[in-house]
């Protein structure tokens, strides 16, 4: 394969070449035209699929993951091999969009060098295009940058630092604490970052940060004038059987869709009316009609009964 034949400036889709890629690159044009950035999360194959061909822009395989798929309290307890294995399967469905993978609490907490290693290992053996980390970790999005691993940051409400802010609170609402988290930004920006996550913080205060930076923001809680916007796909399709936080859109009941199906259905096997004739595979009638031949020969009372 060459690496250099590509049409014109946009990379398409290894898997279809008829697919642009959805890139870093692409992103950042996307906020210079004033275009909208669609995002979602995603766990597996089947839903990443969904909201690639949707045209969702970026797909991030978020540690949300923790709570809407492995049914945790936070963020906190996935680790580096459950995210990998999520990302794999997200992978395998995406052909269009950027693909994220969340770096999970722990795996970037320690040495810089350890958050290389650990993002390396989502690029290599999950396939991912950018991580995201939380915080302002200005040195590791640094080292990131110079080992070719795209950056997303996340600033505001983080949730892997519940303990250290006592629960999910909305954040910068204080003068000292705007001031902070624009000087964050900018400093995630020039350490090389390719988007910035904002979460749970004032409308006001994302609307400064995205006009700011050159870099797009994409937002989840924290208002319209961000870039883009992120949701939980969960939360989105009322799958998270958490009350819904002020900030999520419910576009779809999908937890009333699948009771009534799995209802239906299990009430169909208890009356024996699931599955059907239509829905069972026969014998070849060459085949049933020498088993019968054999059946009467052995036992031809049963053969004159059913005559
Ligand atoms: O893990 C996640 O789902 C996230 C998004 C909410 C941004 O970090």
């Amino acid at each position: 394969m060459s690496l250099t034949n590509f049409p014109g400036s946009a990379s398409s889709s290894p898997l279809d070449p008829s697919i642009t890629k959805v890139t870093i690159p692409a992103l950042a044009e996307m906020k210079r035209q004033g275009k909208p950035i669609s995002a979602l999360t995603a766990y597996d194959y089947a839903t990443a699929r969904l909201v690639d061909e949707t045209g969702i822009d970026l797909v991030l395989v978020g540690d949300s993951l923790a709570m809407v798929v492995m049914g945790q309290d936070n963020t906190l307890a996935v680790t580096v091999d459950e995210m990998l294995h999520h990302t794999r399967a997200v992978r395998r469905a995406v052909r269009r969009a950027l693909v994220v993978a969340d770096m999970p609490f722990g795996s970037y907490h320690g040495t810089v060098t350890d958050g290389v290693a650990n993002a390396v290992r989502f690029v290599k053996e999950a396939g991912a295009e950018a991580v995201k980390i939380e915080g302002p970790r200005v040195a590791l999005v640094q080292a990131l940058t110079d080992a070719e691993i795209p950056v997303i940051g996340h600033l505001g409400l983080t949730p892997q630092s519940v303990n250290r802010m006592g629960g999910y609170r909305v954040q910068a609402r204080t003068v000292d604490s705007v001031q902070q988290i624009k000087a964050d930004a900018k400093a995630l920006e020039e350490a090389g970052a390719g988007v910035l996550v904002l979460e749970g913080i004032p409308r006001e205060v994302a609307a400064e940060i995205t006009a700011e930076l050159t870099i797009p923001t994409i937002g989840i809680g924290a208002g319209p004038e961000c870039d883009g916007q992120i949701l939980v796909f969960h939360d989105m399709v009322n799958l998270s059987f958490a009350p819904k936080a002020k900030f999520a859109r419910r576009y779809a009941d999908a937890a009333s869709l699948f009771r009534a199906a799995v209802e239906h259905y299990r009430e169909d096997v208890e009356h024996r009316a699931f599955p059907s004739d239509e829905e069972s595979y026969h014998l070849p009638s060459a085949v049933k009609k020498e088993m019968q031949g054999e059946t009467s020969s052995v036992h031809p009372i049963k053969q004159l009964r059913k005559a």
